[in-house]
């Protein structure tokens, strides 16, 4: 049998791992498929430069839309990042009928039902399993190994930078800028690192996996977004002498009014396996009616860990190359014709409990006066902690955790506990989930 021909396009350090691994393992991938797979064309900036692929064998070019439109090229493998050039050369190898393999979250969560829809016209796939957390074969397991469950709930550690802040900030109370600037350096972090901090690019993993779990569109606009700036290493080691530590967590959950969908740092009991994935590690945990809780867990981010999920991908694509378009595992998990108009709700219809810190005047009566604003808006506190009083300031830190509760209850008792006369300054609050 032929061999088929692979086309790559950007040969940075994604595309670097892709090449290095297909040609490392050629023997191993052939005795897998029963046919080679065989990098045949490679696109990139300075691409003359490159010491990966050899020349005299592989066509190179600076021109990615020449792998497109190369008749030879049967699978096209977009690893050039970002919305515009990525979309149009996308879009443009379906239009060719070529089949597609990107490890573009910010592409699949962005625009993601436009691609899959013309994909499914022109009979091709667009396989996406590296654009979320990295190496681990998540979307696999949700389209295929759990398409027998209902899923309840997911929630994921799905940005490594994120996370390895948060762990130095825990483990060696390393200052939040450092970490980052470490975290750029290992090469980690997004080409703009508020992708990392901000929740974006867990936002766009989490709008895929939601697709995935419950049959919905790609609706990334939807998905609510918060980072891990503002966390403080006060908060965290007040987190830990509870019995919790914060993870940036992205949490998809059916309830029975919608999906609720949300990016944000997250307070997690610290015997919850998840609370102990440190590091740039990530991991994934999915609630199906069935299988009940299953975790997923692996390198999120790197060259060769990435490029697993990008070659698993390719493979996938050659085996079922001959199989009619309408038999083989649907792209987005739940065949097109049907998806579900579930709603995604918005973040003040969110149950979830909560950690509260504020700081407040040193005197009798102001822990009671605080309890009769949550009493009166029917919110119940599970701990509360008082912190040794602020040297100079007759101020104390006052913690408190709180049951579950609907995010605008708590919000309109936040306000009003920020306008008593004896709390300094804003509530700091961290949503707190159990997981159980
Ligand atoms: N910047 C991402 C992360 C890379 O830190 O997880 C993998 O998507």
């Amino acid at each position: 049998m032929e061999a088929v021909k692979v086309g790559l396009l950007g040969l940075g350090t994604v595309g670097g791992g892709t090449a290095t691994v297909l040609l490392r393992n050629a023997a191993e991938i052939q005795a897998r498929v029963g046919r080679a797979i065989e990098v045949s064309h490679v696109a990139g900036l300075g691409i003359a430069e490159q010491t990966i692929v050899d020349p005299a064998k592989v066509k190179l070019t600076e021109d990615a839309f020449e792998v497109v439109n190369d008749p030879e090229v049967q699978i096209v493998v977009e690893l050039i990042g970002g919305y515009t050039l990525a979309k149009d050369l996308v879009m443009k190898a379906i239009d060719n009928g070529k089949h597609v393999v990107t490890a573009n979250k910010a592409l699949i969560a962005t625009h993601g039902t436009e691609i899959m829809q013309a994909a499914t016209a022109k009979g091709v796939t667009v396989s996406y399993e590296a654009a979320v957390a990295g190496g681990i074969p998540i979307i696999k397991a949700m389209r295929e190994g759990l398409a027998g469950n209902q899923i309840q709930w997911l929630a994921g550690i799905i940005n490594g930078t994120g996370n390895f802040i948060l762990t130095e900030m825990r483990d060696k109370g390393r200052d939040f800028g450092d970490v980052l600037k470490e975290a750029q350096e290992l090469g980690y972090a997004e080409a703009d690192p508020t992708f990392d901090v901000e929740g974006i690019d867990a936002a766009h993993k989490l709008t895929i996996l939601a697709s995935l779990a419950f049959g919905i569109e790609l609706q990334f606009e939807k998905t609510y977004t918060e980072g891990i700036s503002k966390i403080t290493t006060e908060d965290v080691n007040y987190a830990g002498e509870l019995g919790y530590r914060i993870k940036h967590l992205g949490i998809a959950r059916k309830t029975a009014k919608g999906i609720e969908l949300r990016v944000h740092p997250t307070l997690i009991p610290e015997k919850r396996l998840l609370a102990n994935v440190d590091g740039v590690m990530n991991a994934v945990l999915v609630y199906g009616d069935a299988v009940g809780p299953t975790l997923y867990y692996g390198a999120g981010a790197g060259a060769e860990p990435t490029a697993s999920a990008v070659v698993a991908d390719i493979i996938d694509t050659v085996r079922s190359i001959d199989v009619p378009a309408d038999q083989k595992v649907p792209l987005l998990g739940f065949r097109s014709d049907s998806m579900r108009d579930t709603p995604v709700l918005a973040i003040d219809d969110a149950q979830t409990s909560y950690y509260l810190r504020m700081s407040a005047e040193d005197k009798p009566g102001v822990l009671a006066e605080v309890s009769e604003v949550f009493a009166s808006h029917k919110i119940s506190l599970e701990a509360v902690l008082q912190k040794e009083p602020i040297e100079g300031v007759n101020l104390v830190n006052l913690i408190l955790l709180s049951q579950q509760v609907r995010e605008a209850n708590m919000n309109a008792a936040i306000k009003e506990v920020e306008a008593l006369a004896a709390i300094q300054g804003d509530v700091v609050r961290i949503r707190m989930e159990h997981l159980g």
